[in-house]
């Protein structure tokens, strides 16, 4: 059989790095292929490559046999390939039709059919199963909402491959089963996908292939049924890993922070939730998506309004209503949405690095010392292995995983008391992910207290102490992480699920 999509040697250098080595991939018609290799290996670069985003040193492309090259996005979309990027890119104030059909509405005579638009988006929904009214503004969608509607995007122009770009990073459980769904579904009709993710498991679920790249270079394809998730590992990594997870050396000491009967004010609720943690202790926080999990962070970082709750920290009370007032409790949030709330795009890595620090790096007469921001923005780039030629180098210009390395590196650099850490491995590659464990332990003994949420069940059983586990707003119950396993936190998240089925959104 002929591949539905043949990349023959391309290479791609940016400024003097070449970033691409001479790559090569075919695509099967009608199959899921999985792209995988670490932060920065050049997956997206590829695929931009492909779209028409970037425009490649040398290498040629081919569809159904023909070679073609696209000149920019609209060039691949009218031609069978569709893309969904990493980043989302939309036009929030905009209104979902207007996002799906934007440069190509429908006409009658001279005039935009509205009705048709609306009319063709419904129809794309219901095929795929999406329940959204047309006409919503994008900015009253959440993230996952705004990504599935990215994803109906792509699937709208027919085309013969689509790539997808990490799809999977902000989506609940079930809009990943529906996501599953869609792609068997198109994969029946013939269509190829070009599936990029860092989780392991979707990969075996749902991919027949797949491609690993290591540093701009093809290492090899495999089939899913033939390769052990080791195999794939070493593949990406260049070497065996032996253990995913680094000892826990840490040991917990006196109370720490405790919080009192917090509840919030607006949807979605936690409700009277009262835990404590230790010095030295790292707490994990198990929960479905939409089950309170970030929104006790967020409150507790004084950024959501509470209708009760106090917090003390070594038995005494403090007041937080402002992130500015948590900063100052020893308090540091890495959030979920770091790429909307945490990155400034046309800074440098110096900047991004040292931006929540900034008060430190000034002398007496308020001038910035470049030399320490330099000098610490290095040491997180050696330390979280951040993959960039330089600290100069604008952050818009690193891989999706090294962008996150950067803002993880930034709140380790205020040196906090209290980490809440919110998803902290999200779109980071399996090596990487080691070193964020070794780093949070390393804080954990130095006495820092850890409160991490984490949707992903091994994590939270290989790190913390203990887990608390958030079902619908409150605590279904707190485990000693070595007394328990994934089937006890599974049936607490879904403790209190039954009286209310909004939970999962
Ligand atoms: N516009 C750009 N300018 C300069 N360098 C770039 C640019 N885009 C990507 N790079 C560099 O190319 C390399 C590959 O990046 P790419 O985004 O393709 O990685 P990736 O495999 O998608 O990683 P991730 O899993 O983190 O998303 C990185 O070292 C990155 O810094
Ligand atoms: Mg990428």
């Amino acid at each position: 059989m002929e591949p539905l999509l043949r990349i023959e040697g391309v290479n791609k250098s940016f400024s003097g790095v070449r970033v691409l080595k001479d790559v090569h991939l075919e695509v099967m018609p009608g199959t899921v292929h999985a792209l995988m290799g670490e932060n920065g290996a050049g997956k997206s670069t590829l695929m931009k490559c492909l779209f028409g985003i970037y425009r490649q040193d040398s290498g040629r492309f081919f569809l159904e046999g023909e070679e073609f090259n696209f000149t920019d996005p609209k060039d691949a979309l009218e031609n069978g390939v569709s893309m969904v990027h990493q980043e989302l890119n939309q036009v929030v104030q905009r209104t979902i039709t207007d996002n799906i059909w934007l440069g190509r509405y429908p006409k009658k005579g001279l005039f935009i059919d509205e009705h048709a638009m609306y009319e063709r988006t419904m129809e794309l929904f219901r095929r795929i199963n999406i329940h959204l009214d047309p006409g919503m503004y994008l900015n009253k969608l959440s993230v996952s909402q705004r990504q599935m509607v990215e994803i109906a995007k792509a699937i709208s122009y027919d085309a013969k491959v689509i790539v997808l770009d990490e799809p999977t990073s902000s989506l609940t459980q079930n809009e990943t089963d529906l996501l599953f769904t869609i792609i068997r579904s198109l994969r029946e009709q013939g269509v190829s996908i070009i599936y990029i993710s860092h989780k392991m498991d979707e990969i075996f679920t749902i991919a027949d292939a797949v491609t690993v790249l290591r540093d701009g270079t093809y290492v090899g394809t495999e089939s899913i049924s033939e390769i052990t998730m080791e195999r794939l590992v070493q593949m990406m990594v260049g070497r065996e890993l032996e253990e995913r997870f680094p000892p826990r050396t840490n040991t917990p000491g006196e109370v720490h922070l405790e919080v009192r009967g917090l509840t919030t004010r607006f949807a979605p609720y936690v409700r009277d939730v009262s835990f404590s943690v230790r010095r030295g202790e790292i707490l994990g926080v198990a929960g479905l998506v939409g089950a309170g999990r970030t929104e006790i962070a967020e409150a507790i970082f004084g950024i959501r309004t509470r209708d009760s709750g106090e917090f003390f920290i070594d038995g005494q009370q403090i007041q937080v209503n402002s992130s500015k007032q948590a900063k100052q409790h020893g308090f540091a949030f890495l959030t979920e949405e770091r790429r909307r709330t945490g990155i400034y795009p046309v800074a440098d890595i110096t900047f991004n690095s040292t931006i929540a620090n900034v008060t430190s790096y000034t002398n007496s007469i308020g001038w910035l010392i470049d030399r320490d921001m330099e000098r610490d923005t290095d040491e997180q780039i050696s330390r979280m292995r951040i993959k960039t030629p330089t600290r100069r180098e604008l952050i818009r210009a690193l891989s999706g995983g090294n962008q996150q390395k950067v803002i993880i590196g930034r709140w380790l650099l205020t040196n906090p008391d209290i980490l809440l850490l919110d998803e902290p491995t999200r779109g980071i590659d399996v090596g990487a992910k080691f070193e964020i464990y070794q780093l949070i332990i390393n804080l954990a003994n130095q006495g820092k207290s850890v409160i991490m949420i984490s949707s992903e069940m091994p994590e939270l059983l290989g790190i913390t102490n203990r887990i608390m586990v958030m079902s619908n707003g409150r605590i279904a119950g707190t485990v000693e992480t070595e007394k328990t396993d994934q089937t006890e936190i599974f049936r607490l998240a879904t403790l209190y699920l039954n009286n209310n089925k909004e939970a999962e959104v």
